[in-house]
């Protein structure tokens, strides 16, 4: 952690008792921090531990596989009732009948994330009390139980979901039935993991979780965008996970957890054949994870940045696709910063491409923010309308901005270049011999931009040949 962490803590330390409470909060992170303060403005000597403690036993975390490695919650003093049910909700996670996942937030970056572990992971970070609590507490929560729940499916992780508003949410709602791990589980834990990690690598000075949650999950990027953002901020969340971990070890980990939340909860020892079939069901779990999450680049559904329904019939693409068609928007202009302005600009286009244009949606296959994160437009499986003569061939890509002399930045072109490609050719929608083109290749435009297709034309996979005229 940097400097700041400390300078932050310190400020909020002189603040007085806030006495103008909110009537009600919603499931936003920010809401969420906010309804953290107050706690701790209510009690300003309290230290973070202290409070983690106090959320902790609002929330009911407390079984005997939490108290293995964190203190009894019971001993933290009670809450207000009406903020003690804000946070139960906030973080008791549970999905119930109808698909509704509860103990998630949406945090300002676009992404969901459960709760719980990520407060598990820094407390443990904070308390530094066994060895790798943090770890085991990220994973662990219910992971036998869910491991034995788990009907042989295709999927193991996801789905993800949608929120019934983005500003002030309430009500999230999977897509589908619920696998092993849905995707605000698996984010939550993640984020967990890195802090707690990191705290516990260096909790050389006394921080407020309130400024440690909003440093994380509320960075403003600035014009250079993700290029000279700090390290430990969401958007990174991928990032640090990679460097933190690495698949074989996981699955170790994975293993032992389970084993040991077993014992501590006073079930009986798993018999070989009960632990071979974890043992495969964990592997499949994690070459999946390794695929969603190290392969490919995050993705913003079009149910998180507001789409229209798409119009009429789609057209299925025909996969595994030769081409990989760049553009930029030209319109928007400027490179967006944050999950709002992506959300905004991506509603603007298809708004102009649905009534302009009287196309049946957003014409790209995805898009590119400068915010950290990759747009959904018509996706993986439908056919787009961007370069042509030759959607059926290729997905197209577009990065939101006008790239004539200026370059998008490099965190944005590695999203696509790096990974959205190897995601596509791991997933069977491109050919592993695909051929990146620009729009300019196929049709007489200067999309995308003369500086942008200068660097494209460096690119691994660029080729000008091959495509047929229309
Ligand atoms: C710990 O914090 C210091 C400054 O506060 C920073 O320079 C260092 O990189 C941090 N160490 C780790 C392991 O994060
Ligand atoms: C909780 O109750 C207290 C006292 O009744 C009130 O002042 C405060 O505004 C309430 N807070 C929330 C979040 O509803
Ligand atoms: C979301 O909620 C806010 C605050 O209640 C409201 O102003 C806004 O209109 C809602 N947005 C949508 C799309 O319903």
């Amino acid at each position: 952690m940097d400097k700041g962490w400390c300078k932050l803590t310190l400020a909020l330390l002189v603040l007085l008792v806030s006495t103008n409470a909110e009537a009600s909060f919603s499931y936003h992170m920010e809401d969420f921090i906010r309804a953290v303060k107050q706690i701790e403005d209510e009690d300003p000597g309290s230290d973070p531990a202290t409070v983690l403690m106090r959320l902790r036993r609002a929330a009911g975390l407390n079984d005997a596989f939490i108290r293995h490695f964190l203190p009894d919650a019971q001993a933290a003093s009670e809450m207000p009732t009406n903020l003690s049910e804000y946070f139960r909700k906030a973080v008791h996670h549970r999905v119930l009948e109808d698909f509704k996942e509860e103990g998630v937030v949406l945090t300002p970056d676009g992404t969901t994330v459960t709760v719980a572990p990520l407060l598990l992971g820094i407390e443990a970070g904070i308390l530094k009390t066994k060895r790798q609590a943090h770890i085991h507490l990220t994973l662990a929560k219910d992971l036998g139980v869910s491991f034995r729940r788990h009907s042989s499916g295709t999927h193991y992780l996801g789905p993800d979901g949608c929120w019934n508003n983005v500003t002030s949410p309430q009500v999230f709602t999977l897509s589908s039935k619920p696998n092993l791990f849905t995707i605000a589980q698996i984010n939550g834990r993640m984020d967990g993991m890195i802090l707690g990690t990191e705290i516990s690598a260096n909790s050389s000075c006394l921080l407020k979780l309130s400024s440690l949650l909003k440093q994380y999950y509320s960075h403003q990027l600035d014009r250079e965008g993700m290029d000279s953002a700090p390290r430990l901020i969401s958007q990174r969340r991928r990032e640090n996970f990679k460097l933190l971990v690495f698949p074989p070890r996981l699955m170790r980990k994975t293993m032992t957890t389970v084993e040991l939340q077993q014992r501590l909860t006073g079930q009986p020892k798993m018999k070989m054949e009960t632990k071979r079939k974890l043992r495969a069901v964990v592997k499949m779990a994690i070459k999946e994870f390794v695929h969603m999450y190290m392969d490919c680049p995050p993705i913003i559904s079009r149910c998180m940045w507001g789409a229209e329904p798409y119009r009429g019939t789609p057209t299925s693409l025909s996969l595994p696709l030769p081409f990989l068609f760049i553009h930029h928007t030209h319109t928007p202009s400027e490179p967006c910063l944050t999950f709002e302005k992506c959300s905004a600009d991506m509603r603007a286009m298809q708004r102009f491409h649905q009534e302009d244009r009287g196309w049946d949606d957003i014409g790209y296959s995805f898009v590119a923010g400068s915010d950290g994160y990759i747009y959904e437009g018509r996706g993986w499986d439908i056919q787009g309308a961007h370069t042509y003569g030759q959607n059926s061939k290729g997905y197209g890509v577009s990065f939101i901005g006008d790239y004539q002399t200026n370059l998008p930045s490099q965190h944005a072109m590695s999203l696509v270049r790096d990974q959205l490609a190897s995601c596509a050719v791991n997933r069977g929608g491109l050919v592993s011999s695909y051929t990146l083109q620009g729009h300019r290749d196929v049709v007489s435009t200067t999309c995308p931009g003369d500086a942008f297709y200068k660097e494209i034309s460096t690119w691994e996979h660029f080729g000008k040949v091959k495509t047929q005229k229309p």
